[in-house]
């Protein structure tokens, strides 16, 4: 018989999940992978031209959604090999990626690499730079965008306004299945946001400090869609 304390004793330096469930919120995942510190590092970087700024967050999003889709819903069929018939497994439903312009943009190649079959919907929304209060200039999103999951993309979760107003238009739209990935997250946007909508799981590579007074994370990044498309205001 396989005694499980024992086997993981025998790899001492075996770490079996790649994310963490945060302590402080329910529902807030924190990936731990040296690859994601690594890039994530890189990116925080000040002197990390956009190039290089837009291929980390690409990088960094495609190794996310890996672990983002695991619970994506699979259906069975046969597939021919050139030997003979075998079990086939596909994804069952629909899914749509919903970057939040501009930034969100700069994660989205990133999970298409891995999973072209996936459609984009666009929200465009913008911080009033005085209210910091989400203004929706755009949206776009596939007729049927509630019959399977949706993974909002945006690098930066601050105040949550955003997040939480791209959620509510989705809700509206029929969404059930919403998930969010995003880079760097302040506490105070993860609180508004699952308090806002508690059925949403958010995946962040970094839960930072705070806020600062002009409702940027601390130590954060920066202007990530400023870094993204080489706009410094
Ligand atoms: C940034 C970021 C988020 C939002 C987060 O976008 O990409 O969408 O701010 O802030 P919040 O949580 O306080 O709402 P921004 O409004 O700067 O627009 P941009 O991507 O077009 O630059
Ligand atoms: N938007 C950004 O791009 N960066 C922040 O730190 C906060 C909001």
């Amino acid at each position: 018989m396989v005694n499980a304390k024992h086997s993981i004793h025998k790899f001492p330096h075996y770490t079996p999940y790649v994310l963490t469930q945060s302590p402080q919120f329910q529902n807030l995942q924190i990936f731990d992978h040296p690859l994601i510190h690594h890039k994530l590092s890189l990116a925080r970087n000040q002197i990390t031209p956009p190039d290089q700024f837009r291929r980390l967050l690409n990088e960094i999003a495609g190794l996310m959604v890996y672990e983002v889709s695991r619970n994506f819903t699979t259906a069975s069929y046969t597939v021919q090999t050139p030997l003979e018939p075998a079990l086939g497994k596909r994804l069952s439903q629909p899914v749509t990626l919903v970057p939040i312009l501009r930034a969100g943009l700069g994660m989205t190649d990133g999970i298409l690499r891995l999973f072209p079959e996936a459609r984009v919907g666009h929200i465009g929304i913008q911080r009033d730079e005085n209210t910091k209060l989400p203004v929706h200039y755009y949206s776009h999103f596939p007729q049927d965008v509630s019959a399977g999951p949706v993974i909002i993309v945006d690098p930066m979760l601050a105040t949550g306004g955003s997040a939480v107003h791209a959620a509510d238009h989705l809700c509206k739209l029929g969404c059930a299945k919403i998930q969010m990935i995003c880079l760097v997250a302040a506490p105070v946007g993860v609180e508004k946001m699952l308090s806002s909508h508690p059925n949403i799981t958010i995946y962040t590579a970094s839960l930072d400090r705070e806020l600062d007074q002009n409702a940027y994370i601390r130590p954060g990044l920066g202007d990530a869609g400023d870094r993204v498309f080489g706009t410094p205001a």
